[in-house]
Parts: structure tokens; C-alpha cells; sequence
């Protein structure tokens, strides 16, 4: 662990309990700040659940639930904090006044992370009045306590010595963090994963499989290879001894077909209601706790497997 001691967290949902999660295991003292007032009772819940699966992952030194507090007012709560990561619900206005709430309060030097999935730094940062430069986007993956990647993005205000600094931070405690280079909305993963989600309702809506059949064919299918490889090293392998090369000159002209629809298709009631019957008929009377029991350990032995078959998964030790 770096000299950073003392994180705050922002908003305590979904992914709030799950920075806190991670970062109690990591060692740290985490200050949380929610203004529900059954927040610290469902956080407190959320942590002891998943504690057994950061026990499996590996607990540092002075690791505790006992080093969480909760302080509902923002102001105090990030009085003095070393880093803070903040977790609020997407919407812009709301982000825009809590991010400049939290730097007026916050001490000068200290990092201020949002989680958000899609809105800019530039925006985030726009009504910050005293220390822009050290706001910036980082994006997590749910569960974070198990999800290593965590994008950073800069707005136009960010000074990349904060980012750095940000690096340094999640690189301690577990993480991938990966540098997007331009804001762009969406980051790097969600896009990639909206393109597929955006295909699967076509294929849905247009009745050619159901939504158990378009999971199986990523299950059984790419999704074991991305595990290890990405899209671009997988079509890399598919290409034979030339690789890429010869790959492109087989399909490269298919791209202009093209397979794909591009645009999302209605979300009518009835597409919506096809999606969600499938989603349920799939998990049947397996409830929600079981579901992220399987996950979880699944996502726990996988990253072990990822590990063994590819330490530092061909990035060239950038991550
Ligand atoms: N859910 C995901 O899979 C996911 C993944 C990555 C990033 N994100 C991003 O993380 C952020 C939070 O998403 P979530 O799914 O955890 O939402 P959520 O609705 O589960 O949690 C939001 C929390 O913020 C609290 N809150 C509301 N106003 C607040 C305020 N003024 N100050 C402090 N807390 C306040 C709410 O009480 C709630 O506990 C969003 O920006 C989202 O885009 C979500």
C-alpha cells in the first residue's frame, strides 16, 4: 500500500459497496457518505457478504470491516480524505453538483474519481471551482471487489500528473487500469459491450433466438476465448500462421456487408417484455444472491486461470 491511508466513498449503491468492499481488503480506512439513511445498514450488509470471496482473493495486512465509517455529511466526509471515488446515480446535474461540492471540501491534492459509466470528465469537472485538474474519470466493472479493469479518462481540465497518480492507486489495490486516451462517450468496454447487446436485441426482436440461445452462443463461444485473448487476438489466432494478415484478406471485405444492424433496434413494450420473460425464464428460481454467489466464484477461480495461462494478459506490463 502506498501513503495513502484514507479513502472516501462517495454514494453507496452498487458500485459504491463494491469500492469499499475492495478497499477494505486492501487495507485501507474508508470513510462512506450517502445521504439514504438505510445506506449504511445495506453497505455494512454488502461487505460481510462478500468478505469470504476477498478472504479467497487475499486480505492485506491490517485488512478489516471494522476500518469503515460512515459520515453523511459530504463536507466532513471528505475533509481528509487521501483519494475519493465518487459513486452517485448518472445523471449530469447531479454529478456536476456533487464533484463540486467535494472540491471545495476536499484537501487540494487529493484525487477526485468518478465512477461514471458515460458522462465526460470535461463535463463532470465544468463546475469545479477550485481543483479541476485533479478530477477525473475512473470506470469500474461490477462486481468492483472482483472486476479488475477500471478505465481512467482525463478531462480537458485533468492534469495528467493526477492520472498518474490515480495508476499508482488502483495498481495497488488489484486493479488493471487502463488509460483511455480521448473522452469519448461509452469509454472502451461499454462500447464494445453496448455493440453486442444492441445486436442481441435485434436478434431477438427479430425472433431468430431467444435470450438463453444468444447467451449460450457467447458462453460456449467467443466469451471462453476473450477470457484469455480479446477480439483482436482471437482474430489474430483465426487467421492461421499469417495471423492478421491473412485474416483481413479473407473477411476484411465482409465489413462492408455489413453483418451488423449499427443502430439499436425500438425498444417497444413487446421487445422489452421478450427480454425481460427470457431473462427470468434463463434463472428460473435461482434468486438474485445465488446468482452472484456463482459469479463470484466463478470470476474468483477464472482470474486465477487468466493468471496462470497469461500473467499480465499480453500487456506488456503497461497495466
Ligand atoms: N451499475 C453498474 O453496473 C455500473 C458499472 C460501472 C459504473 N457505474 C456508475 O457508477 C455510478 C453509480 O451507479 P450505481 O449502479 O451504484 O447506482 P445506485 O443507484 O445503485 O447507487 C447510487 C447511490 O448514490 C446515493 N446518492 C444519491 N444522491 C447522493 C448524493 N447527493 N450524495 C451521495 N450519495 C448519493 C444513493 O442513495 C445510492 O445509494 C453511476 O455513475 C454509474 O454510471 C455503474
Amino acid at each position: 500500500m502506498n501513503n495513502m491511508k484514507n479513502i472516501t466513498v462517495v454514494g453507496t449503491g452498487v458500485i459504491g459497496n463494491g469500492w469499499i468492499t475492495r478497499l477494505l481488503a486492501n487495507g485501507y480506512n474508508v470513510t462512506a457518505s450517502d445521504p439514504d439513511e438505510k445506506a449504511e445498514a445495506r453497505t455494512r450488509d454488502t461487505v460481510s457478504r462478500a468478505w469470504e470471496k476477498m478472504e479467497k482473493m487475499g486480505l492485506a495486512k491490517g485488512a478489516s470491516q471494522d476500518n469503515l465509517s460512515f459520515e453523511p455529511d459530504l463536507a466532513k466526509a471528505v475533509a481528509n480524505a487521501d483519494f475519493i471515488q465518487e459513486n452517485v446515480p448518472e445523471r449530469e446535474a447531479l454529478k456536476q453538483t456533487v464533484i463540486a461540492e467535494i472540491d471545495k471540501h476536499a484537501p487540494e491534492e487529493t484525487v477526485i474519481a468518478s465512477s461514471t459509466s458515460g458522462i465526460l470528465p470535461t463535463v463532470i469537472q465544468e463546475k469545479c471551482t477550485r481543483h479541476p485538474e485533479r478530477m477525473l474519470v475512473a470506470h469500474p466493472f461490477n462486481p468492483v471487489y472482483l472486476m479488475p479493469l477500471v478505465e481512467l479518462v482525463g478531462g480537458e481540465k485533468t492534469e495528467s500528473k493526477y492520472i498518474e497518480r490515480a495508476r499508482n492507486f488502483y495498481g495497488g489495490i488489484q486493479m488493471k487500469p487502463l488509460i483511455v486516451r480521448n473522452e469519448i462517450e461509452g469509454h472502451i468496454a461499454d462500447r464494445l459491450m453496448e455493440a453486442i447487446w444492441r445486436e442481441g436485441l435485434h436478434i431477438v426482436n427479430d425472433g431468430v433466438a431467444t435470450t438463453e440461445e444468444v447467451d449460450a452462443s457467447i458462453i460456449y463461444g467467443p466469451g471462453l476465448r476473450w477470457a484469455l485473448m480479446g477480439p483482436f487476438m482471437t482474430l489474430h489466432m483465426g487467421g492461421g500462421p499469417e495471423g492478421m494478415r491473412h485474416l483481413l484478406k479473407q473477411f476484411g471485405p465482409a465489413l462492408k456487408l455489413p453483418w451488423t444492424k449499427l443502430e439499436a433496434p425500438e425498444l417497444t413494450d413487446e421487445l422489452a417484455e421478450k427480454v425481460i420473460e427470457g431473462c427470468e425464464a434463463q434463472t428460473g428460481d435461482i434468486k438474485m444472491d445465488q446468482l452472484e454467489e456463482r459469479r463470484d466464484d466463478f470470476l474468483i477461480e477464472l482470474q486465477q486461470l487468466l493468471e496462470k495461462y497469461w500473467p499480465g494478459a499480453n500487456l506488456n506490463g503497461q497495466l
